[in-house]
C-alpha cells in the first residue's frame, strides 16, 4: 500500500511525494499581471511539495479579471515566472502553471472587455475589481472564431508556461471558470457543437487539451475538474453524465494526472451534498488520480489513498499556512491556520511569513 510519502509519477514528473500543493490565487503579481518577487520565495519556501500548482494564470486579457493575478501570454509575464521556477527548482522542487480562462466570472473593468461565455448569461453576485466588488455583467456567448483564438491562446499561454521554466501546466477546467461555463448545463444553453449532448460540452475540454498536448506533451499535462455540486453558480443536472464521460476522454489523451476538487457535505470552503464522482471516474480514468478539499491531516489523506481511490492528496490552505506541511505531516505536528484576511492581500504579510517549525520553536 502506498503512503503519502512515497514517490509517484505524474507524466513525465517525478513526484519525491504524494503531498501536493493546490492551486492557490494570491493576488501578489502587478496590475499587468506580471509576477513579483516575493511570488518566488513564497513557492520556493513551499519546493518540499510532491509538486507545486500554481495559483491559476490567465492565458488571455480577456480570461484574466482577479485584481493582481498573474498571466502568461506576454513575454514579460513569462520571464518573470522563470525566477519562480528557479527559485523553485533551485530548492529541489517541481511546479506545474494553472492555466485559466475565468469566462464570464471577470468584470469589463478589469478586462476591458465583455465577459464571454459559453451562452449569454450572468453569474449571481459581484466581481473582484481594482474598484472594490461590482455587480456581474451579462456576458457575450463565444462565436467558434472565438474559440478557435481561445485555443490559440491556450497553446501560446502552454510555449510561455514551458519557457518559462515550469514543470508542465495544468488546465484550469473547474470552479466555474469558462470550460466549466461549457461542461455543465446549468451554463450551457448552446444548440451548436458546443452544447447540448455531453460530447458536444465536453468539445471545448477536448479542443484545449489537444492543443496543450500539442506543446507540452501529454505527460506535462493534466487537468483540474470540479465535479460535484455548484461551483460559483455553474451546476449540472446529471454531473455523472457529462464528467465522466470527460474523465474517459482525458484518459484516452494519456494525461499526466487528473486532480479533483470534490467538497463534501461538511466543506470549509464550498460544500454541497450532491455525493462525490471519484469513484466512478476512478473506472473511466486509469492515470494518477489526485483528490482535493478539506485535507488537514495525515491520517484522513492516507486514508482516501489506502481506499484506493486517491494516488495523492493536493492540500490548499494547509500548505498556504504551512510552507513545512510535508514535515509536519511526517510527524504529526500542529498546522497553522491560515488568514483569509490576507488570502488575496497584496505585499508579504500573510505570504511569506508564516513560520516553520523550526523558527517556531526557535521563536
Ligand atoms: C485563497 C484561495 C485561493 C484559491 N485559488 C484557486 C486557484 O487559483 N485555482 C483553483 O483551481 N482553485 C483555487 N482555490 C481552491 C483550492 O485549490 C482548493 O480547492 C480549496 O482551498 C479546498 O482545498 P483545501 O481544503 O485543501 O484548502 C483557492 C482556494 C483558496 C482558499
Amino acid at each position: 500500500m502506498a503512503s503519502l510519502f512515497d514517490p509517484i509519477t505524474l507524466g513525465a514528473v517525478n513526484a519525491p511525494n504524494r503531498i501536493l500543493m493546490a492551486p492557490l490565487t494570491r493576488g501578489r503579481a502587478d496590475k499587468g499581471a506580471v509576477p513579483t518577487a516575493i511570488m518566488a520565495e513564497y513557492y520556493a519556501q513551499r519546493a518540499d511539495a510532491g509538486l507545486i500548482i500554481s495559483e491559476a494564470t490567465g492565458i488571455s486579457r480577456e480570461g484574466l479579471g482577479w485584481p493582481y493575478a498573474p498571466g502568461l501570454w506576454t513575454d514579460e509575464q513569462a520571464a518573470a515566472w522563470k525566477l519562480v521556477t528557479d527559485a523553485v527548482h533551485a530548492k529541489g522542487g517541481r511546479i506545474v502553471a494553472q492555466l485559466w480562462h475565468m469566462g464570464r466570472q471577470v468584470h469589463s473593468a478589469v478586462t476591458g472587455t465583455q465577459p464571454v461565455s459559453s451562452s449569454e448569461t450572468r453569474t449571481e453576485g459581484q466581481a473582484h475589481t481594482y474598484e472594490g466588488k461590482q455587480d456581474f455583467e451579462v456576458a457575450r456567448a463565444l462565436d467558434e472564431g472565438d474559440i478557435a483564438r481561445i485555443l490559440d491562446d491556450y497553446a501560446r499561454a502552454t510555449k510561455n508556461a514551458l519557457a518559462a521554466g515550469f514543470d508542465g501546466v495544468q488546465v484550469h477546467a473547474a470552479n466555474g471558470y469558462l470550460i466549466d461555463q461549457f461542461l455543465r448545463d446549468g451554463a450551457n444553453k448552446r444548440t451548436d457543437r458546443y452544447g447540448g449532448s455531453p460530447e458536444n460540452r465536453t468539445r471545448l475540454l477536448r479542443e484545449v487539451v489537444e492543443r496543450v498536448i500539442g506543446e507540452a506533451g501529454a505527460g506535462r499535462t493534466s487537468v483540474r475538474l470540479s465535479p460535484n455540486g455548484d461551483s460559483q453558480g455553474v451546476d449540472d443536472s446529471n454531473p455523472q453524465a457529462v464528467f465522466v464521460p470527460a474523465a474517459k476522454l482525458l484518459n484516452d489523451f494519456g494525461i499526466g494526472f487528473l486532480e479533483l476538487r470534490e467538497p463534501g457535505p461538511n466543506g470549509t470552503f464550498g460544500k454541497t451534498d450532491v455525493p462525490p464522482l471519484s469513484p466512478q471516474i476512478r473506472e473511466a480514468f486509469t492515470g494518477p488520480l489526485v483528490l482535493n478539499s478539506d485535507y488537514f491531516d495525515r491520517a484522513e489523506a492516507q486514508a482516501k489513498i489506502d481506499e484506493g481511490v486517491a494516488d495523492a492528496i493536493s492540500f490548499g490552505r494547509a500548505f498556504l499556512a504551512n510552507p513545512d506541511l510535508v514535515e509536519r505531516l511526517r510527524t504529526d505536528a500542529p498546522l497553522n491556520d491560515s488568514n483569509p484576511r490576507t488570502w488575496y492581500s497584496q505585499g508579504p504579510e500573510g505570504y511569506i511569513d508564516y513560520p516553520r517549525l523550526d523558527e517556531a520553536k526557535a521563536a
